[in-house]
């Protein structure tokens, strides 16, 4: 079994795989709907609890969908519904019972921490569905989703806009991984996690951390962003979002990377805050297909979890 918590965790191949599985298994299913299972159903008898002790609604939805077209099925519990929520029960304790019932837990939590707590006393895969340090199943879905549109990610430049947030930590990792070029802009306070630069750069990340967003996105393949303000951010919102302002991704930037250049964003999105409306609903934006790819990349996550 595997665990998925972070994509530096993982080896290139196994990375790889996961990618290249996703794109058999979607063009596999052929015109199928979103509810209708994969033909080898090969979690048929198997389940997935997902535990979220903050709002979702694409990861709740995709990993839902995923299971199910896998041929298994989840169960969905709300941190406040559970003891673990309401700390009178260990996490020692609650990882215990949930591997009496389950074949694999995802959970989503603002403490990085909890979830290493849950591996260490799981009998059963853990799935990171994003922390207050990294979000690694969305940019796998990212990356699906950047092929699809550019082919292999690999030498490829990406420019990040605004806070150097969770998904930016992954990104960062996934950069690291698969070998593409990383361009981060954004005020000095709002950096990307520290340790996660230092690894990027220890492993020859081709990474550049800039205050300049034009600089960050001259010649890039692709430019993304997320919300100037994560779930569960503490300090002075208003502060923050003046600081940001310069990195909102709008038509000058996007005129500013190559023509055909595609833009990003995982979302929830704070529309005129990071992004225009005119870039979000524009030709180049694949943030739909970024939502539906969800359900794909998470089924291969979940099937190498359970080799
Ligand atoms: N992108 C993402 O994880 O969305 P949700 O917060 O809606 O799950
Ligand atoms: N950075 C955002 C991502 C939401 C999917 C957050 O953590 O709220």
């Amino acid at each position: 079994m595997n665990h998925f918590i972070n994509i530096s965790d993982l080896s290139m191949n196994d990375l790889r795989s996961i990618i290249d599985n996703a794109k058999k298994r979607k063009k596999d299913r052929g015109k199928k709907s979103n509810s209708q299972p994969d033909s080898d159903q090969p979690f048929q008898g198997k389940t997935m609890i997902m535990l979220f002790a903050k709002t979702s609604t694409r990861t709740r939805i995709s990993f839902d969908l995923a299971v199910k077209q896998l041929g298994g099925s989840s169960i969905i519990l709300n941190e406040d519904e559970i003891h673990y929520g309401k700390g009178d029960e260990t996490i020692k304790d609650t990882a215990k019972v949930l591997s009496q019932y389950a074949d694999i837990l995802m959970i989503r939590t603002d403490s990085h921490k909890d979830i290493i707590e849950f591996k260490k006393h799981l009998d059963i895969p853990i799935i990171n569905g994003l922390t207050n340090l990294s979000h690694p199943c969305q940019i796998m879905s990212d990356i699906l989703t950047f092929e699809e549109s550019k082919g292999k990610i690999e030498g490829k430049t990406i420019a990040w806009l605004g806070d150097g947030n969770n998904v930016a930590n992954s990104f960062i990792e996934a950069a690291t991984k698969f070998k593409f070029n990383i361009k981060i802009a954004c005020p000095n306070k709002y950096q990307p996690d520290k340790k996660i630069v230092n690894f990027a750069k220890q492993n020859n990340c081709a990474i550049l951390i800039t205050d300049d967003p034009y600089k960050a996105v001259s010649n890039a393949d692709c430019v993304m962003t997320d919300k100037w303000i994560s779930m569960g951010d503490k300090g002075d919102k208003n502060k923050k979002k003046k600081a940001l302002k310069k990195y909102q991704v709008n038509s000058n930037i996007m005129k500013s990377a190559k023509p055909d250049a595609i833009f990003m964003h995982c979302l929830p999105a704070s529309r005129e805050e990071e992004v225009t409306s005119e870039v979000m609903d524009g030709k180049q934006s694949v943030v739909w297909l970024q939502a539906f790819n969800r359900i794909h990349a998470q089924k291969s996550i979940i099937e190498w979890c359970l080799k």
